[in-house]
């Protein structure tokens, strides 16, 4: 049986004798934390054709557009239910002066944005256009700061601007920019990445700097946004143990950023396509240390705010490959391929489970820029496999989260490493059903998972699947539907439900009773 083993493996056949299915059990009875919505947000930044080219085309462009923003893209990312967009960076957040992104555009000064590419930024894009796109979406808004080159004064008289309803001189200058009534200002962060591009400090100075800023940082008690202190990164948790206790002014959250390398080396990250399966490997075992990173967070912030008012929003995540060859190096343009899914789902279902304190997310980011959901040149326009895996997702947001039990899982092992096998989440959707999303790491082997609903008897399930015959499968403009998920339903048979997870795959199902 053991010589047998490796041969099996190597034709691909499963060899786990059948009493040692994978089951997943999910209790029903036991409801834990909503999973807000905007854990499934988005970030827009202004960096290479994230925005210009990508989003914007300006209202005097061929492309259909309102209002300067592309009506394709934009109908996409409605139809993604996009709950929350993060803007306008990132690193470039520090640098922005937001009186330069107001008033007529033709008169808006021309800088250099030295952070991506070193290339013009006209400020086309200003608050008031951020805001159109927000609420063409639907969407909450975050807006992030600028510390690293800003002054408290300028903070506070954006945070005016944006949402004084008063006759005052900054109030009035937004309605003759075209805005009578104040914009919805969700969430407002102070700052970015304070440990690197926003001004290399320590979390003890950052904090001093947060609590005076945040200071001044007043609006009309209405209109007042969830406040962020920007925090920490990868296995660093010395920003949340800081912050937690020394930036207590009015904070709602501290921030997080974690990205996936398949190397986990900055100067030689991976390729996006056409990699290895030790790559397809790595990739895995790097995406599931979120989880290592946020339990040790969170272990922090239920030490030190046991009364969990803070949020843990992991306000930057997603996969960072090499440059596409022949692309500005300072664009991040890169593929996004099937693996770039399952690493969505992999990293929903670690935030479902810490959904109390995960209260909001941005994976990095919207349009062609790291792990888009869209890509587009010209006017031509695609959906990425992530794109798919957030669609997939949508049943879970501001669902009840639902224990939800693996036995039995089969690791998935290669190059000397080991993953689970099964990633499991399940939540009672806003409309009473149970959905279960299950995804399966292994990129060769079918998984046969038994589903349970602990007391309570299932019939069948409904829902879609995404997977491809390549690790690195993903759309072109050629091809833009290569990779798309498809229907999948199972019949309960004598009491006994089967999920044929495909290899490689992202699963969302809704439990027939
Ligand atoms: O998302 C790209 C960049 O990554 C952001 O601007 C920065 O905050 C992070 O380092």
């Amino acid at each position: 049986m053991n010589l047998l083993k490796p041969t099996i493996l190597a034709l691909g056949i499963a060899a786990l004798p059948a009493f040692a299915q994978v089951s997943v059990t999910i209790d029903a009875s036991k409801p834990g934390a909503v999973i807000n919505k905007n854990v499934y947000g988005q970030f827009a930044e202004h960096l290479g054709t994230g925005i210009y080219e990508g989003i914007w085309v300006g209202p005097q462009s061929k492309i259909p557009n309102t209002k300067g923003w592309r009506n394709d893209v934009v109908g996409a990312l409605k139809e993604l239910k996009v709950p929350l967009v993060r803007w306008p960076g990132g690193c470039f957040a520090d640098e922005y002066h937001w009186r330069d992104g107001i008033g007529a555009r033709n008169k808006r000064p021309v800088k250099v944005n030295t952070h991506w590419g070193g290339v013009a930024e006209d400020n086309a894009v200003g608050t008031h256009e951020f805001f159109d796109l927000a609420e063409m979406l639907g969407a909450e808004t975050y807006v992030n700061g600028n510390l690293g080159t800003g002054t408290p004064q300028e903070m506070a008289e954006w945070l005016e601007y944006m949402t004084s309803d008063t006759k005052s001189t900054l109030a009035e200058q937004r309605r003759k920019n075209g805005r009578a009534k104040p914009f919805k200002v969700d969430y407002f962060a102070v700052g970015n990445e304070a440990w690197g591009c926003g001004g290399n400090m320590k979390p003890e100075y950052y904090a001093g700097l947060y609590n005076h800023y945040a200071t001044f940082l007043k609006t009309p008690p209405s209109a007042r946004p969830k406040m962020i202190a920007s925090g920490g990164n990868d296995n660093d948790t010395k920003w949340t143990e800081v912050l937690s206790k020394d930036a207590a002014r009015g904070t709602d959250g501290i921030s997080f950023h974690y990205y996936t390398l398949p190397t986990g080396v900055w100067e030689k990250k991976g390729a996006a396509t056409a990699f290895p399966e030790s790559e397809w490997m790595s990739t895995m075992a790097n995406t599931l240390r979120m989880e290592d990173h946020i339990r040790n967070n969170v272990a922090i912030l239920d030490k030190n705010d046991p009364q969990k008012k803070l949020g843990f929003y992991v306000d930057e995540w997603g996969t960072w490959y090499d440059v596409e060859e022949g692309t500005n190096p300072g664009f991040l343009f890169q593929r996004n391929t099937l693996r770039d899914a399952v690493v969505a789902a992999l990293n929903f279902n670690i935030f479902h489970a810490y959904a109390e304190r995960v209260r909001m997310t941005n994976i990095a980011q919207m349009v062609n820029v790291l792990q888009a959901m869209i890509i587009t040149d010209k006017d031509k326009m695609l959906l990425t496999p992530t794109y798919h895996a957030y669609k997939m997702y949508i049943p879970f947001q501001d669902a009840t989260s639902l224990p939800s039990t693996v036995s039995n899982d089969k690791l998935y092992t290669a190059n000397g490493k080991s993953v689970p096998g099964i990633s499991a989440s399940a939540a009672r959707g806003k409309d009473g059903k149970v959905y279960v999303a299950l995804v399966n790491t292994n990129p060769r082997e079918t998984s046969d998972v038994v589903l349970n609903l602990a007391g309570q008897n299932v019939s069948g399930v409904n829902g879609q699947v995404l997977t491809s015959e390549a690790m690195d499968a993903h759309n072109t403009f050629d091809k833009p539907q290569a990779i798309k998920p498809v229907p999948y339903s199972a019949k309960a048979d004598n009491g006994k439900l089967l999920l044929k997870v495909p290899a490689k795959a992202v699963m969302v199902v809704a439990v027939e009773a």
